[in-house]
């Protein structure tokens, strides 16, 4: 059986769909999105990919059966602040893309489903320190409320229908292979690749605004050691906290001025100091860390100098850098 990548091109997409072709062959793992892959290298030129909208669920179909596909990892979506910018299509694409999966995979050979969830599940009512695996979810975004929607969705067919459905609540991911897609935590990415590329930097939130992050070589490594948890040991069926370091723009800033002296930031908040306030300024994971042995190994220090380092070597090289796709 095949394993399916659906929102294969996005920033999570393209490394997880490299992480999981290095472990199962390329053949067997098949992309899929909106639009052609960016031009492969190598053994990924020839893997499987399908050109379609989640939306459609008969197309689904005919891909989970032509290609026997046995475990989903469901990751297209609208990002939180393209999301505020189209809440409808953000939910139609968020919700009938899930509930199609769900549908179409427990009506099939399909065993395990994965599907991520966000911190933006939280609301300004929720505690914002160490926020608790079970509390107050009071979304304000288009983008919490499918989330937390999706979330319920995955528990319901997982007691409904034994589905095996598993979920992480990602915090803010940051990556230098592929550019984000339109949410609010992406200003983390745009301050670094500015500071790689010799430039300041005008940040979209308040200096001060602590959210919780995750390098992206943590957020593959926990999606894959949740996948190949034993389903008896997840005691969450909705989705599990998963923290890693949290900072604020301020603090990020200070990690790259120790590193490159010159670099200035300034701060001009708009619309996404709103949604990033109402968020969690770090995640109690205690149950992920109990169930399935999450740790994470990246902190502020060594993200900062991977990433920079991996951006200049974007800026000397600029076709390495995913094309620019912000939902802005
Ligand atoms: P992204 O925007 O980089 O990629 C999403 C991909 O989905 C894009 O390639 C897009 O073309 C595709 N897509 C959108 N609509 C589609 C449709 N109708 N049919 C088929 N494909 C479609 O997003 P990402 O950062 O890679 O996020 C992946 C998942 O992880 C999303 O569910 C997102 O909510 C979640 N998540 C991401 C973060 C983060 O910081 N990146 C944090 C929390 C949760
Ligand atoms: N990083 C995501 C966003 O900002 C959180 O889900 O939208």
């Amino acid at each position: 059986m095949r394993i399916l990548v659906t929102g294969a091109n996005g920033q999570i997409g393209s490394e997880l769909v490299e992480a999981l072709r290095q472990r199962h062959g390329p053949e067997q793992v098949v992309g899929l999105d909106l639009n052609p892959p960016p031009t492969a290298n190598g053994p990924s030129a020839a893997a499987p990919f399908e050109v379609m909208d989640v939306r459609d669920r008969e197309a689904l179909a005919g891909v989970l059966d032509r290609h026997e596909i046995g475990t989903i990892y469901h990751l297209a979506s609208l990002l939180s602040a393209t999301g505020e910018q189209h809440p409808d299509r953000a939910w139609d694409v968020n919700m009938s893309g899930l509930k199609n999966v769900l549908d179409l995979a427990r009506r099939r050979p399909v065993d395990t489903v994965f599907w991520p969830s966000s911190i933006a599940v939280f609301g300004p009512t929720t505690p914002r320190d160490d926020t608790p695996q079970n509390t107050v979810l009071d979304p304000t975004t288009m983008y919490g409320v499918t989330k937390r929607s999706g979330e319920l969705l995955c528990r319901y067919y997982h007691r409904r229908y034994d589905l095996d459905v598993r979920s992480l609540r990602y915090p803010g991911l940051l990556s230098y292979k592929t550019a984000p897609g339109g949410g609010t935590t992406d200003y983390a990415i745009d301050m670094l690749t500015q500071a790689a590329a010799g430039e300041d930097y005008t940040c979209f939130l308040e200096p001060d605004t602590r959210l919780p992050m995750m390098y992206m070589p943590d957020a593959i490594q926990g999606t894959l050691a949740l996948m190949d948890a034993d389903a008896d040991a997840l005691s969450v069926r909705d989705s599990y906290n998963a923290g890693a370091l949290s900072f604020a723009p301020a603090e990020l800033a200070a990690a790259i001025r120790a590193r490159v002296p010159t670099f200035d930031c300034h701060y001009e908040p708009d619309e996404r100091q709103r949604i990033a306030e109402n968020w969690p300024s770090s995640v109690d994971d205690t149950a992920a860390r109990t169930d399935w042995d999450w740790a994470p190994e990246y902190d502020l220090d060594a993200l900062t100098e991977d990433m920079l380092h991996h951006l200049r070597e974007n800026v000397r090289a600029p076709g390495n850098v995913g094309e620019k796709k912000r939902g802005r």
